[in-house]
């Protein structure tokens, strides 16, 4: 599809779930490479995990707006509260909108589905309502929104068993709750984009790990039960491939997709032809779990959190499949590359090893 390209000095970009993983990540990265930029950043800061790492991540970003041309707005708000969004469109009057707040996790959402709805379903569609009216409010200076970029996930494809997945791949058999939400993001944007021309593209993230990622994420809770002398489980036996995408390269690919909006088109039916995208990112090179794990051990041992002497095989659990798991993920991510010319490159070690050294600063160093 034909991209519209844009430069983001000047604009002003809405970002949802700012105090998250991906979200902080990618303001930081937006403030080290863009002048002249304001973010307005929403989060409801919820408890799902820990509310400490969400505040030090906020942080992390006013630190870097240093300068009067780099401004970041952070509202705590819910995105499910319509009125509220409305607010923050009609007062900032985004260029760019970039939604990354969701109720994520596969397992959470077989014990707390309200959560997944309210979010995920609700909060999106005030989005894209928000994203609809931006025009109505077209002026001279403001044409509404150019681009909405959503977080959708690597989960959408379910227990598909050709690989790897490739975003033309039938996904309608969704094996989780939250696979569901994000895929009934995926056709509630299909649908704006068609009825109202707003410029959409989904994005589907492979397991992403990195510095100041999330607890709830196997190699976070792996690394914490190893420290207490805990043992952790290995679901399916450790029979299990995933494709971990390193945090800097998730953000690299967000923000080049970003700036190259699809292009609005008119069909020979003299209708728009949606404006519609979806892509992968992902590491594109499944790495076994059982191997994830050993090179996260070696790193524990070299960074010095645990001792050489550790017996990790005395802490390992292997136990059968959970309720909505797959036993494989791994992208193809053709299309990234020949739109955005971008591939995700950071090998498992290079991006444990950051892990590592970042949670032994965080949680052993500080404490
Ligand atoms: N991290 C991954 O491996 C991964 C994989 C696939 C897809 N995703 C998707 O990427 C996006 C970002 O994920 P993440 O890993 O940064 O998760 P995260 O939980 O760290 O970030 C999401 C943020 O959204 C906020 N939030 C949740 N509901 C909200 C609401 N109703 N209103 C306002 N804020 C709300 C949370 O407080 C949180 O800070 C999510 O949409 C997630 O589903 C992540």
């Amino acid at each position: 599809m034909k991209k519209c390209f844009c430069d983001l000095s000047g604009k002003k970009v809405l970002v949802t779930g700012a105090a998250g993983f991906i979200g902080a990540n990618l303001c930081t990265r937006i403030f080290m490479e863009c002048d002249d930029v304001t973010i307005i950043g929403i989060d409801n800061l919820n408890d799902y995990y820990d509310v400490s790492l969400k505040m030090w991540r906020l942080n992390q970003i006013k630190k870097l707006c240093t300068n009067k041309t780099e401004q970041f707005i952070f509202y705590e708000g819910n995105i499910a509260d319509k009125g509220f969004m409305e607010d923050i469109f009609h007062t900032y009057k985004p260029n760019i909108v970039v939604n990354m707040a969701a109720q994520a996790g596969v397992r959470y959402s077989i014990t707390n589905p309200d959560a997944y709805m309210e979010s995920n379903v609700t909060g999106f569609y005030n989005i894209l309502e928000c994203c609809r009216h931006s025009y109505d409010a077209a002026f001279e200076k403001y044409q509404g929104v150019e681009h909405l970029v959503y977080a959708s996930s690597s989960s959408v494809y379910g227990s598909n068993k050709k690989v790897p997945y490739s975003t033309s791949d039938k996904v309608d058999d969704p094996v989780s709750l939250y696979a569901a939400t994000k895929k009934t993001d995926e056709l509630l944007a299909h649908a704006y984009s068609k009825l109202y021309d707003i410029p959409t593209t989904g994005l589907r993230f492979f397991t992403v790990y990195g510095p100041g990622g999330r607890p709830d994420m196997a190699y976070f809770g792996f690394t914490n039960k190893f420290i207490k002398g805990e043992q952790i489980q290995i679901f399916n036996y450790g029979n299990c491939k995933r494709d971990f995408t390193y945090i800097d390269d998730i953000v690299e690919g967000v923000l080049r997709v970003m700036k190259g909006a699809p292009q609005r088109d008119i069909g020979e039916d003299g209708l728009p032809v949606p404006p519609y995208a979806l892509y992968n990112i992902g590491n594109s090179h499944p790495e076994n779990l059982l191997d994830f794990i050993n090179i996260l051990q070696e790193e524990l041992i070299s960074a010095g959190v645990l001792p050489e002497t550790y017996d990790f095989e005395a802490h390992k659990e292997f136990i059968a499949m959970q309720p909505g798991d797959v036993p494989v993920t791994y992208a193809d991510t053709t299309d990234l590359e020949t739109d955005y010319g971008f591939k995700p490159n950071t090998t498992l070690r290079d991006g444990l090893r950051n892990f590592v050294r970042w949670y032994k600063e965080f949680y052993l160093v500080k404490a």
